[in-house]
């Protein structure tokens, strides 16, 4: 019998009791930095510094945290579904945890590129993309072709090169899963909405939901625990 497939939304939320930050919660990171400011194309026009000091902060904390249950049971769908998480966030948590198949639609926060490539003029080619763990990137570090380094974070203002694949592979799935993810940035937060018309959807949030589309089921609970509910019902 063949696999079913589970498409796995994340957000922040998933990462939450790992102890890393979510953004928009009480507290959140946009709390105490402007998006604008530290992920934005023109925050990075204007003070390249700035932005390299913000995800400078976020690899070294990334550093020091771990997966938490709900990546582990995630990736652990992998044992009986065909699994793919499609996640915002930057961290390698999914992968930690031991999930194969990461698409990350806002870029991988331990990566880095020259700030001229893995763009719309080279086709977002990652030839130039690395990867420097939890290192820093400051100014004046400069890639193989003499270009500034930069994150390799979508910023606010870019566009989302893997949103295609992403979209693919939702409209294929058997099952979707959403997990920790305010659902207020698009193209990501549309996602689910090309589920095919029978599809189940499953949302672990602890907080309300924007969505009121009949398909949803919406699991109050936080991850590690909503996430044990979620395996109770589908396996
Ligand atoms: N378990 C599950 N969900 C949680 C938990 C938890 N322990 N703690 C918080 N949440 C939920 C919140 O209720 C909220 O719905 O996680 C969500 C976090 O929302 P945001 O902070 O907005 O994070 P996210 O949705 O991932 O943001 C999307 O915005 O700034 C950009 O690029 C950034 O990828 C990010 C995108």
């Amino acid at each position: 019998m063949t696999k079913r497939r589970i498409a796995v939304l994340t957000g922040a939320g998933v990462s939450a009791e790992s102890g890393l930050g979510t953004y928009r919660d009480n507290g959140g990171l946009w709390d105490s930095y402007d998006p604008m400011e530290v992920a934005s194309v023109e925050g990075w026009m204007r003070n390249p510094g700035l932005v390299l000091d913000f995800y400078n902060m976020q690899r070294d904390k990334l550093r020091t945290v771990s997966p938490n249950e709900a990546h582990r049971l995630i990736a652990s769908l992998e044992e009986d579904f065909i699994v793919d998480v499609i996640t915002q966030n930057v961290d390698n948590l999914h992968e930690k945890a031991g999930s194969t198949h990461v698409v990350h639609l806002h870029g991988e926060v331990t990566k880095v590129r020259p700030e001229n490539c893995c763009n719309d003029e080279d086709g977002f080619s990652e030839k130039y993309v690395f990867d420097i763990g939890y290192d820093k990137v400051c100014l004046g570090d400069k890639g193989a072709n003499g270009a500034q380094l930069r994150p390799h974070i979508v910023f606010f203002g870019e566009a989302v090169p893997k949103m295609e694949r992403a979209i693919d592979i939702v409209s294929r799935a058997d099952i979707v899963l959403i997990v920790g993810t305010s659902l207020q940035v698009y193209p990501a937060a549309g996602l689910y909405r090309y589920a095919s018309a029978g599809t189940p959807i499953y949302i672990i949030d602890p907080s309300d939901v924007p969505l009121y589309d009949p398909r949803v089921r919406h699991i109050r609970k936080v991850a590690t625990e909503g996430m044990k509910e979620f395996v109770g019902i589908i396996k």
